[in-house]
């Protein structure tokens, strides 16, 4: 048996959480699907596939679906991981299963944890912190335990509904500073290619799914969002959730 940790995490708040439960599970070989590349691996009917995604708007964002459904596997048992902002991750467990399940993938075991807000980043800040962690490891504890006894469920339950909550994007966009050099760093690492290669500066912003990958990667404060737009969306967030929600699993 291999395990493997595939994760789409433009931010890299979903790879923090995934570290912690592929590190508790023993290792294993890990890739980001928000990277350019393609995986070529075909996992085994043996093989153990975590698959980790955020939640955007209460859903899987399309472009993770859309890498989950060109994995190749031959029957993988599948860990499906939710990571949220503290807000909500509504009906992401049960869109990811649906996924994990078209690529012919057999889940059994789902985790939801918090990581933080990748628009609103004092929303969870920090997090995942030491508590989230030790709760991790316990529940890799107890997947390990299903992935050991070999049972693996009809239909693994999860929380959500269909039909899946509407989502079309937020308005938020990263706008380009004075401080862009134009490198095209975050042009490469764009995982829809919304920021024109040759004019950096440019972005589609039809394409762009403001998942905040270039404002977090530029290394010269080159792409940011405006503060007094984040500023509404955290007061709102902090109204929405106010309580510290922590990770959860079903088995
Ligand atoms: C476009 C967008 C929509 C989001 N929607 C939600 C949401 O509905 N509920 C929530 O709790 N967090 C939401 N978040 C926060 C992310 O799920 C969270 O910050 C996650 O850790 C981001 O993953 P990453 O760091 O791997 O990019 C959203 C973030 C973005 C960028």
């Amino acid at each position: 048996m291999a395990l493997y940790n595939l994760y789409f995490s433009p931010t890299g708040g979903t790879k923090k959480v995934m570290a912690a439960l592929a590190e508790a599970l023993g290792g294993a070989r890990s890739g980001n699907l928000a990277d350019p590349g393609e995986v070529s691996v075909v996992f085994g009917r043996d093989d153990v596939v975590l698959l980790g995604v955020p939640s955007y708007g209460g859903r899987v964002p399309a472009l993770a679906v859309e890498k989950i459904g060109k994995l190749k596997t031959e029957g993988a048992r599948a860990v499906l991981v939710a990571v949220y902002g503290n807000r909500a991750f509504e009906d992401t467990l049960l869109e990811l299963r649906q996924a994990a399940e078209k690529a012919g993938f057999r889940p059994v075991a789902a985790v939801a944890a918090v990581a933080e807000h990748s628009v609103a980043r004092t929303v969870a800040k920090g997090r995942p912190d030491e508590q989230d962690l030790e709760a991790l490891r316990n529940m890799a504890a107890v997947i390990r335990e299903r992935l050991e006894s070999g049972e693996v469920p009809e239909q693994l339950s999860v929380p959500g509904n269909e039909p899946f909550r509407e989502y079309h994007g937020i308005p938020l966009k990263p706008t380009v500073t004075a401080d862009c050099v134009g490198c095209g760093f975050c042009a490469r690492m764009c995982p829809v290619q919304a920021i024109f290669n040759e004019y950096p500066s440019r972005t589609d912003l039809d394409k762009c799914i403001s998942c905040m990958r270039c404002v977090k990667l530029c290394p010269c404060g080159g792409r940011i969002l405006d503060a007094d737009a984040v500023a509404g969306v955290t007061a709102m967030l902090e109204k929405a959730a106010p309580d510290r929600r922590g990770p959860e699993l079903f088995l």
